[in-house]
């Protein structure tokens, strides 16, 4: 890898600088966006922290916590690195943005203050009530037998969610009371979240599809990236447990302009709005989680950050240099950049440990990833693997199989080809990813 300060040529035969990047994460998200700036013509050297068995063959891997601001700041000193790209919700929740700010140092992400728009589902719904942005009805309880009372007198359909970060488990959409009842005995009595179920929000249940929505923000200027759909919960037909998500695909075919533009204007817009004017302006990736009801769009959920696997999706879509993206809302110049995409679609299948969103085993030996590789389009990102001695299992969600295509059917068929070529014990995933817009025509 080339040094910092060191010159490179663009194709003009132009010196260009180059860059020192760091990536905060371990995740797929992670794998994915290094990838990406490994294609940059201005990357220097790029570290990931902790990053995972994938990244260590694009990038370095350092041995430093995603959560440890202060010494990821010391690296990011000590080893000229221009930016940093913090990947998951809980550093950015810590307040890893400001830790590096106030030492000058350049990073992509919200501050503490902007990124409570995730770390607390409370502070997300109060701000939508005050500013109007549609969400569905919701009361929050701190006292179990207030949650309790409250539930019963509702009924089902509800949904109760822990406030705080829950690795995207928190939320439980429940069909009966007993679900709900048993929703709220383990996040506020068996501490299931432990004190990120402090909180509790009990809200109306609502019917429709889900789709991300991604601003990329830079604290003035705001623009969407495609629209992309996760599948969360654990099996096929939308049924089990929630997870992190499942696999996702991008662009959602039935959003028409008219219809993102709304989105834009009804949630997007006001919420960065209000965020300005409680002083916690945002920069980065804003990621309302939406659900497309009878009624319109109304907000799930807010992420600060990027999605994975959605941006396993988007990076094989995104055309543009990922750095001059990055850059253009860390430096305040989203306005002055045009970010353009490859037509087509992509597609991401997460491949499961045995057992995950709950108790899994790790270090499980996994095979075929360069077979997979070789069907066309395809590319697989790393999430929970390390290597010792061989690729190993070490998370919930193992492997990231990507692929990019015409259609959504040509590029699904990519994706679950590729699967065929990859096995470890135990492995799980969703044989219907895309499905759902298949059945209705695309
Ligand atoms: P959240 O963490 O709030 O995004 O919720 C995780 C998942 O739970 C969402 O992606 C939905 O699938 C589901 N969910 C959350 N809130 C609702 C709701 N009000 N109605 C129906 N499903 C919901
Ligand atoms: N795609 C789910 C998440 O990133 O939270």
């Amino acid at each position: 890898m080339a040094d910092i300060n060191k010159l490179h040529f663009n194709n003009k035969g132009e010196k260009i600088m180059v860059n020192n990047i760091l990536i905060i994460g371990s995740g797929g998200r992670e794998h994915a966006l290094a990838w990406k700036l490994a294609q940059s013509p201005r990357i220097g050297r790029l570290y990931v922290a902790p990053g995972n068995g994938g990244t260590r063959d694009i990038a370095e891997n350092i041995a430093i916590k995603a959560t440890d601001a202060k010494v990821l700041a010391r690296f990011a000193k000590k080893n000229s690195i221009v930016l940093t790209v913090v990947g998951p919700d809980d550093p950015l929740a810590l307040g890893v943005v400001d830790v590096f700010q106030s030492r000058g140092l350049r990073i992509f992400g919200p501050t503490r203050g902007a990124a409570q728009i995730e770390a607390s589902k409370a502070f997300a719904k109060r701000l939508m009530r005050n500013s109007g942005i549609p969400t569905a009805p919701f009361r929050i309880f701190r006292k179990y037998n207030n949650a309790l009372n409250y539930v019963r007198k509702h009924g089902a359909p509800v949904v109760v969610k822990a406030s705080g970060l829950a690795l995207g488990k928190g939320a439980y959409p429940c069909k009966t009371l007993a679900k709900a009842e048993k929703a709220l005995a383990e996040i506020m009595l068996e501490r299931a979240h432990k004190q990120a179920g402090n909180e509790v929000i009990v809200e109306e249940f609502l019917d429709g599809q889900e789709i991300s929505i991604h601003a990329l923000c830079d604290g003035k200027t705001s623009v969407l990236l495609p629209t992309a759909q996760d599948h969360k919960p654990i099996f096929d037909g939308d049924k089990g447990k929630n997870t992190g998500g499942m696999g996702t695909i991008a662009p959602v075919p039935w959003i028409n302009a008219q219809t993102l533009r709304d989105v834009n204007e009804q949630i997007v817009r006001p919420t960065l709005r209000a965020l300005t004017k409680k002083r916690r302006s945002f920069t980065g990736c804003l990621y309302p989680g939406l659900k497309m009801t009878n009624e319109g769009s109304k907000v799930l959920e807010y992420n600060a950050r990027l999605g994975d696997p959605e941006t396993q999706s988007y990076m094989r879509l995104l055309k543009t240099d990922l750095l001059d993206v990055l850059d253009a809302c860390v430096d305040g110049k989203l306005s002055e950049l045009t970010i353009e995409w490859n037509s087509g679609f992509a597609v991401c299948v997460v491949l499961a440990s045995g057992g995950y969103p709950e108790k899994y085993k790790e270090k499980i030996p996994i095979f075929g990833i360069s077979e997979a590789e070789k069907i066309p389009g395809v590319i697989i990102f790393h999430a929970g693997t390390m290597y010792s001695d061989q690729l190993q299992t070490s998370g919930g969600r193992v492997l990231g199989i990507t692929a990019i295509g015409e259609t959504l059917q040509e590029t699904l068929n990519r994706a679950y080809e590729a699967i065929r070529q990859i096995k470890f014990k135990g492995m799980q995933y969703r044989k219907d990813i895309g499905a759902k817009i298949i059945s209705m025509g695309f």
